[in-house]
Parts: structure tokens; C-alpha cells; sequence
């Protein structure tokens, strides 16, 4: 398992539902300015499937995100 924190702005609810899907963006204005093109996480969470796993994202609103990259153990 690989966690990535920050204490960012956060996603809030109904974004978060949706920030995995391909090109979504939470804030389109502001994503824009920053080149941010809404394939970062649906990228991520694609590989991350393909290799038996799932990417996960735990909401904090106003504290910041946690994703978390959890991989079957090897054998
Ligand atoms: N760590 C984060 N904190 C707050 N919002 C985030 C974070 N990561 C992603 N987001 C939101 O989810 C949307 C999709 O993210 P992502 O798939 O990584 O797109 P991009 O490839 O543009 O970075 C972003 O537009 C942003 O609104
Ligand atoms: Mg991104």
C-alpha cells in the first residue's frame, strides 16, 4: 500500500465521486490555468487496476486528500 497525503484544499463530496473518470475536473477554470487536463487520477487508477489493485481517495474537505494505491501482496 502507497499513501499519498497533501493538505491541500481537498475534494469535496460530490467531486470526489468523480475524479477518477477521464478529463473530469473539480474547478475547469482554475485547472486550466494550472494545464491540468483531467487524466492524472483516471490514468493512475487504470494502471492500478491492471496490476490487481484499486486506487482509492479518502475526502477531508478543507484539510486535504489521501490516496491511497493498494496492491495485492506478491507471492
Ligand atoms: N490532491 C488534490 N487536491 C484537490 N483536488 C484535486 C487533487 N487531485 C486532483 N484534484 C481534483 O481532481 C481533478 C482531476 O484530477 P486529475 O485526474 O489528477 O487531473 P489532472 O491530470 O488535470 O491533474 C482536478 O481537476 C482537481 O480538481
Ligand atoms: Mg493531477
Amino acid at each position: 500500500m502507497v499513501e499519498v497525503i497533501d493538505d491541500g484544499p481537498g475534494i469535496g463530496a460530490e467531486a470526489a465521486g468523480r475524479v477518477f473518470e477521464r478529463f473530469y475536473r473539480a474547478d475547469p477554470s482554475r485547472s486550466r490555468e494550472r494545464g491540468g487536463s483531467g487524466l492524472g487520477l483516471a490514468i493512475a487508477s487504470t494502471i492500478t487496476e491492471g496490476h490487481g489493485g484499486r486506487l482509492e481517495l479518502e475526502t477531508r474537505p478543507a484539510q486535504g486528500c489521501v490516496f491511497r494505491c493498494v496492491l495485492p501482496g506478491g507471492h
